[in-house]
């Protein structure tokens, strides 16, 4: 059985997709579900599930990227994952921290990559005139939002879409191709999962 940490800074509608995805006959189980906000309001759904959390508030750190992640690892650690999720995780990670957990990082990204990278995808697809958007799933590498491709799902952009609209589409996809990609890849297959529009 794969265990499985789950990083997050807010909300955590992925992370509770994932966690209520990891039951039966899924190789995984959720270990930790851990944040750099301890006032994350994800922190309380996971706590609900009878799972353990843990917040290192990245704050006090002031910048201090590395320091902050040496906090955050012992508790990872400690929860001795096989898998690191990011799901609604904003901090940019140094290459320390990603070379420590890359080859079992995964992190859901609200675009198309390799189109938008970063932030505020949905209205850069909206400004470009995308006929598509949605999301996509990718191992963690040092370089953001890139990485190899572990999944993909199209949405289409309709008219009238303002990114709030947008989001709320693409966001129920990345509820359903998380799930899908990480049970793909905690049972050893790391093909992609793609899903159409
Ligand atoms: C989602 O759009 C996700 O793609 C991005 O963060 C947003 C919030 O995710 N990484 P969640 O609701 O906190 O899982």
């Amino acid at each position: 059985m794969k265990r499985v940490a789950i990083l997050i800074s807010g909300g955590g509608s992925n992370m509770v997709a994932l966690v209520n995805s990891m039951t039966g006959d899924h190789p995984a189980r959720p270990v930790l579900v851990a944040s750099n906000d301890p006032r994350a309001s994800g922190l309380e759904k996971a706590c609900a599930a009878g799972i353990a959390t843990a917040a290192v508030d990245h704050r006090p750190f002031q910048g201090d990227r590395a320091a902050f992640e040496t906090a955050l690892i012992a508790h990872i650690e400690a929860a001795e994952p096989d898998i690191l999720c990011l799901a609604g995780f904003m901090r940019v990670l140094t290459p320390g921290f990603v070379a420590r957990f890359q080859g079992r990082m995964l992190n859901i990204h609200p675009s198309l990559l390799p189109k938008y990278p970063g932030l505020h995808t949905h209205q850069r697809a909206l400004d470009a005139g995308d006929p598509e958007a949605g999301c996509t799933v990718h191992e963690v590498t040092a370089v953001l939002d890139d990485g190899p491709l572990l999944g993909q799902a199209r949405v289409p952009v309709l008219a009238g879409d303002t990114s709030e609209t947008l989001a709320a589409r693409v966001l129920r996809e990345e509820h359903r191709l998380y799930p899908a990609v990480l049970r793909r890849y905690a049972g050893g297959d790391h093909s992609p999962v793609f899903f159409g529009s």
